[in-house]
């Protein structure tokens, strides 16, 4: 099927984001400094909420409805660390078949309820040999080989502008922020650059050597198109990968999508020490 997606203009998408923020609104007048987006087996965090009220995507006016099964798809709303948080429990990706507007959608809506600051997870391969399986990276810089980008079509001022800068998409002080926070922990972290493909099948020994010639040191399927819009928005934004597995072309095995999960899961914890960490200080 023809792509759709120059049927609605943006404003169109401007004021669904509005009806949804009222759809909200309908639950909860919970204001949100900070939208954290939980990656694959990363949705326990919400767990540590005060007060946490959940909102199912289904109940949201013009969301995507979750479609992977290791996903739920909820709007979790709630205090951690003394801050005030939205959460996706289960993002929308590419690779199910949403435009990367629609991927992109939740962002707009956790921004319009006043989230100023974006928290990406994501699990990740790992490009750069010295990682370890279930290290946390910080994520430096992108590289979007997706094919798309959620910003084609008209522009909405009232969102953004048409050409928004990339010159540094991921915000330096909340990396040195997750640093430090890392450091106090005793969590160890590194740094890297993500490449973003569309997927869903994982790549091939050849283009696992392509991406590393080009300068990436993890490789995933997610993040950017949520990066991108919240650039697009001016979001401050913090993003973190768990390296499920190590993408060695040289000694490639097949890997198992459980234990991409399994791993993930095994990171959560600590992950989530990290993000507790990281917010308080915010
Ligand atoms: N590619 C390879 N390994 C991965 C990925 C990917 O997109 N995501 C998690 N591990």
């Amino acid at each position: 099927m023809p792509m759709k997606r120059f049927e609605k203009t943006e404003s169109d998408l401007y004021s669904e984001v509005c009806r949804a923020v009222d759809s909200i609104r309908k639950v909860t007048d919970f204001v949100p400094q900070i939208a954290i987006v939980l990656g694959t087996g990363l949705g326990d965090l919400v767990q540590k909420f005060k007060n946490p009220v959940a909102i199912d995507y289904a109940g949201i006016e013009h969301f995507p409805v979750s479609t992977v099964e290791s996903h739920v798809g909820k709007l979790v709303f709630g205090e951690l660390a003394g801050k005030k948080i939205v959460a996706m429990q289960g993002r929308f990706h590419f690779y199910e078949g949403y435009t990367m507007r629609e991927v992109a959608f939740p962002i707009r809506v956790m921004k319009q309820l006043g989230a100023e600051i974006l928290v990406v997870l994501n699990a990740a391969g790992g490009l750069d040999l010295s990682y370890r399986k279930g290290e946390i990276v910080i994520i430096e810089d992108h590289i979007n080989l997706m094919g798309d980008n959620p910003l084609i079509g008209t522009n909405e001022d009232r969102l953004g502008s048409r050409f928004p800068d990339m010159a540094q998409p991921y915000t330096a002080r909340l990396a040195g922020l997750a640093e430090e926070a890392a450091r106090e922990e005793k969590i160890p972290v590194r740094r890297g650059v993500y490449l973003a493909i569309s997927g869903p099948n994982l790549e091939t020994r050849a283009e696992y050597r392509m991406m590393r010639m080009l300068g990436a040191d993890l490789v995933g399927m997610s993040t950017v198109p949520e990066v991108i819009a919240g650039v697009h928005m001016d979001m401050q934004i913090l993003g973190l990968s768990v390296v499920t597995d190590l993408c060695d072309p040289d000694h490639l095995h097949p890997v198992d999508i459980k234990d991409i999960i399994k791993t993930a899961n095994e990171a959560g914890p600590r992950l989530d020490r990290l993000l507790e960490a990281v917010v308080k200080k915010i």
